[in-house]
């Protein structure tokens, strides 16, 4: 059973969110974890300005994703940052790159689940959560969000990110907040209840 995790990271905490994916994913038995980053659409000295040409160093390594790999999984995960309260634009244009997979329903009856990273609280996590989602309704996928079942939702003793939609981090208006102990016990709890889904519906 293949399952991939394809984020975008302009700063890093995305990029960390979906290690933790794969790592809860990962324990699940005959799960092969595949992750991959979505191809960068800003020009360099774009990134520079915006000071995330180091963060992006240490995520460089991970292949980029194509469609086929898409189509060829049991199961994808998706992480992106908020861009007012939208995935960001990295995401939008591969999966714009996508209309061949539609066609041939490559992705019917596939499990399919999202994660993401806000600069603020309330700055839209959820409805950028949804807005992929309605992507993948459209590529015919099954949604998986962060059920309660992860007791670190209900928590009100800390700030904190992760809501029945799928994991997410804050990070910060800055983007010196990391994600939380919390936040990436969610994004391994959905890693892990993914698989555990995928694997029900490949048997
Ligand atoms: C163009 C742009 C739009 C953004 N829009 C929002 C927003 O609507 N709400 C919010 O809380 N943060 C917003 N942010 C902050 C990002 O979500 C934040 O930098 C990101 O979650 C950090 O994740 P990363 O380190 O993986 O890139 C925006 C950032 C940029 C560059």
């Amino acid at each position: 059973m293949k399952l991939l995790i394809v984020f975008y990271s302009m700063f890093g905490h995305v990029h960390r969110m979906a290690e933790e994916v794969a790592e809860g994913a990962r324990e699940v038995v005959g799960v092969e974890v595949i992750l991959r980053r979505v191809p960068e659409t800003l020009p360099p000295e774009v990134l520079e300005k915006m000071g995330a040409t180091e963060s992006q160093k240490k995520f460089a390594h991970i292949p980029v994703c194509t469609p086929r790999e898409l189509a060829e999984a049991d199961a994808v995960i998706i992480g992106t940052p908020t861009r007012f309260g939208n995935m960001c634009g990295q995401m939008r244009q591969f999966f714009d790159a996508t209309g061949g997979i539609w066609k041939a329903g490559a992705l019917v009856g596939k499990v399919g689940s999202v994660f993401t990273s806000s600069g603020t609280q309330h700055g839209g996590q959820e409805s950028t959560i949804l807005s992929v989602h309605t992507t993948l309704l459209h590529h015919g996928m099954l949604i998986a969000g962060l059920p309660y079942s992860f007791d670190g939702q209900t928590r009100t003793d800390e700030i904190t990110g992760c809501s029945p939609y799928g994991a997410s981090t804050i990070a910060g208006n800055d983007g010196s907040r990391q994600p939380t102990e919390n936040e990436r016990a969610g994004a391994r709890y959905q890693g892990k209840y993914v698989a555990e889904i995928a694997v029900k519906l490949t048997k």
